[in-house]
């Protein structure tokens, strides 16, 4: 009979049948379905599985560090860290348009992710954390692109390695139950989506060093308040954008000119439609004081209050 640790077993069984002595790379962003994808694995064939980790400043703050720690260090994962922010912020100069940061985002990983793989020896098989929505939507033929969607984890068609999908038949309750299953954290098995360009796209404009920060900082101030208002669970998504205009403020006796970030929290059970999270008022109004006064160069902070349709989730 089914049971998660039946499927489990059976999966690295197959791996197992299927891989034999032969090596499995793998890009591994940190998200769910390709951690998870990664933990299966590497519990099948070990040490023949190398995870390639892309960190392309984009991330939220700390995410890189703890994606480095739980896989490197707490699963002992062949793990390769490759720190290239600076590569990508210079590629990203003078990029304001949407689609086209998604572009230059999607096809530098691409690059930084085959130069690293070409260091490697004897790769035959590349591991993909596809699972059943993304074969249902990558088979759909609707016209209209709304947001290219460009997944970071997409690779190119032309390498040459097989592929191996073991959670391609999954949903996404699914694949985080193998998660539990698997003892992944629970930080990562119920992660909230994240988009593959990342912060990127959560910087309306050009992109710089300064602007990241000061959006990684307001964002971890209101992920942090979320958690402590038990709220997390609650809500699909929830994060700080960075408009990039700037408004007057006083602070003390003194006139400001600085940023404004708003937030943005969804409720939503497949992306496709969402509704503004009625977050309480006392959370919201922790939320902006702590982010006014902790994070320098941010004056004001507003409320998304639209629903999708007709604003989109993210802002780009
Ligand atoms: P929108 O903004 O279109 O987002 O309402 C719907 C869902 O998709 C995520 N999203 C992306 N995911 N690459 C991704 O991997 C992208 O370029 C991208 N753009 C949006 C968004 O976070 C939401 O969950």
């Amino acid at each position: 009979d089914w049971t998660m640790s039946n499927f489990v077993n059976e999966q690295i069984q197959l791996v197992k049948d299927k891989v034999g002595n032969k090596k499995v790379l793998c890009a591994l962003s940190g998200g769910v379905d390709s951690s998870v994808a990664a933990v299966l694995v590497h519990r099948a064939i070990g040490d023949n599985l190398t995870c390639i980790f892309v960190d392309h400043g984009l991330l939220r703050k700390d995410e890189g560090d703890q994606v480095e720690e739980i896989f490197s260090n707490r699963f002992h994962m062949n793990f390769i860290r490759v720190n290239v922010q600076e590569r990508f912020l210079t590629k990203l100069q003078g990029v304001t348009d949407p689609e086209t940061k998604r572009k230059v985002i999607g096809e530098e990983f691409i690059r930084v992710f085959e130069d690293e793989a070409n260091k490697l020896k004897g790769m035959e098989y590349l591991l993909q954390g596809t699972i059943y929505p993304d074969v249902i939507e990558s088979g759909s033929k609707d016209g209209a692109v709304i947001k290219s969607h460009h997944n970071v984890g997409g690779l190119p068609d032309d390498v040459d390695f097989t592929l191996i999908e073991p959670l391609r038949d999954l949903f996404k309750d699914e694949v985080r139950a193998v998660g539990e299953e698997l003892g992944i954290p629970k930080d990562i098995v119920w992660r909230q989506p994240f988009p593959g360009p990342g912060l990127g796209i959560r910087i309306i404009g050009e992109i710089t060093n300064e602007k990241l920060d000061i959006l990684k900082e307001a964002d971890h101030v209101f992920r942090d308040e979320i958690k402590n208002s038990g709220l997390e669970n609650e809500i699909w998504q929830y994060f700080a954008v960075l408009p990039g205009n700037r408004s007057v403020g006083v602070m003390g006796d003194e006139r400001t000119y600085d940023y404004t970030i708003a937030l943005r929290a969804v409720t939503s059970t497949d992306g496709m439609t969402s509704d503004w999270a009625r977050i309480p008022l006392d959370v919201l109004e922790r939320i902006s004081n702590r982010i006014v006064n902790e994070v320098k160069h941010i004056n004001r902070v507003v409320y998304d209050i639209t629903s999708k349709p007709p604003s989109t989730i993210e802002w780009e």
